[in-house]
């Protein structure tokens, strides 16, 4: 693999245990744009699948499923989570930077908290893979860490707005977290090429840290 991903992801799921269930946010997006179409012809991306929670949930729902992660433990767990019941999903071990489909391939994609986790130079190659992967017309859905979750400002700055090696909060032990605001991420995908960009957050505390996710949908 040419492109890299921070080793602590490797470290992770080969030791933790990792969400089972997929967000609340993906269900909405998944629901609202595709549940009414002929499920087995909609092909969606699920981007860095962690321990496969998206991959099964979207397979479960009858639709044409591809992922990849950077750690082969991710991918094999993931793996493993649709065998046990009887799922299947085109999985592969890939680096987002150099994963490879065919262009105007996907109806969907879908980066839940991936992306986020790597340099900025990265993160555009990403998104950028993600436009050229989408069909026209073809939607993304991203999520990512705002600038008012515990840890921003914390730890080593690598870069601007982007920290390593964070001691509070949720992303504490979770390697490099580029941080975002509004303004940044919907700038960041107008200017790779998304249309129709459009930017939620949801906000909460857990114990003493706050979450603030950025959620934020765009079109080919
Ligand atoms: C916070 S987890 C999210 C996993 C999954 N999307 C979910 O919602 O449960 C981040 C995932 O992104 C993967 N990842 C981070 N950077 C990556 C990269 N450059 N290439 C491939 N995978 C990457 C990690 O291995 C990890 O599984």
């Amino acid at each position: 693999m040419k492109g890299s991903i921070d080793p602590v992801w490797e470290e992770i799921h080969s030791t933790q245990e990792w969400g089972q269930y997929p967000s609340e946010h993906v269900i909405r997006f998944v629901a609202r744009n595709y549940y009414k179409k002929d499920r087995r012809s909609v092909k969606i991306l699920d981007f860095g699948v962690g321990g496969g929670a998206h991959t099964w949930y979207l397979a479960r729902e009858g639709f044409d499923v591809y992922g990849f992660d950077g750690s082969p433990s991710a991918v094999r767990k993931a793996e493993a989570k649709l065998a046990r019941e009887h799922l299947s999903a085109h999985l592969c071990c890939a680096t987002g930077q150099d994963v490879s489909y065919e262009d105007d391939f996907f109806d969907a994609v879908i980066d839940n908290v991936t992306s986020y986790a790597n340099y900025q130079n990265d993160i555009i190659v990403m998104y950028a893979k993600m436009l050229r992967f989408l069909k026209p017309g073809g939607k993304i859905l991203t999520s990512v860490f705002g600038r008012n979750t515990t840890g921003y400002g914390c730890g080593r700055k690598v870069e601007e707005d982007t920290f390593t090696d964070m001691q509070e909060g949720n992303l504490a032990g979770r390697g490099v977290c580029h941080f975002y605001t509004k303004d940044t991420l919907t700038g960041t995908l107008q200017k790779v090429g998304f249309r129709n960009v459009c930017c939620d957050t949801c906000t909460y505390t857990d114990g003493d840290s706050v979450v603030e996710l950025l959620l934020a949908t765009g079109e080919k």
